[in-house]
């Protein structure tokens, strides 16, 4: 009787934990989701950027705060196992591109609109080789 009540209680302490690590998995947004939330023509975070810091006055707070996010999804990408292709590249690709997502928070930081254009131009280099290996 002792053992199915200490095998039962193992039982659900695995339950817990499982239900826990799905939680934590299902707080990261897809790589679909990111990309149409950042790359989506117009509407994403990047074209809002680029629109935005092409204006004669750019709102400051405006672009800091998308270039933040856009930065915060960018990193999780290699959160989410590769859609398709190994794993290492996809990480190593997702690492490269982050930190060039960042370049542009950082630009905003400085409110340089001439640094984040270039940084926000420089992007568009990198779309292939990650769409090519890992886009299915
Ligand atoms: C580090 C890898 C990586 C980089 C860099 C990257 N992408 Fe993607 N992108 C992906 C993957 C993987 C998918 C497919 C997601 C899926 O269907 O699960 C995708 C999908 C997309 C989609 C479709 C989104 C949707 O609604 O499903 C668009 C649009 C897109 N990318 C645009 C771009 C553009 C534009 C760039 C460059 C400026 C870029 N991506 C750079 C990995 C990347």
């Amino acid at each position: 009787m002792k053992r199915i009540g200490i095998c039962l209680t193992l039982g659900l302490a695995l339950l817990a934990l499982c239900n826990l690590a799905l939680a934590l998995k299902q707080d990261i947004p897809g790589v679909d989701e990111i990309m149409d939330i950042t790359h989506r023509v117009k509407k994403g975070l990047k074209d809002v950027i680029e629109a935005e810091a092409k204006k004669p006055k750019p709102d400051w707070a405006k672009l800091q705060k998308d270039a933040k996010e856009f930065t915060r999804l960018i990193s999780l990408m290699e959160k989410n196992d590769p859609p398709k292709g190994p794993k290492a590249s996809w990480v190593k690709l997702c690492k490269e591109y982050t930190q060039d997502v960042a370049k542009i928070q950082e630009a905003a930081n400085r409110k340089d609109a001439k640094e984040v254009l270039a940084a926000v131009k420089a992007l568009d280099k990198k779309c292939d080789e990650c769409h090519d290996k890992h886009r299915p």
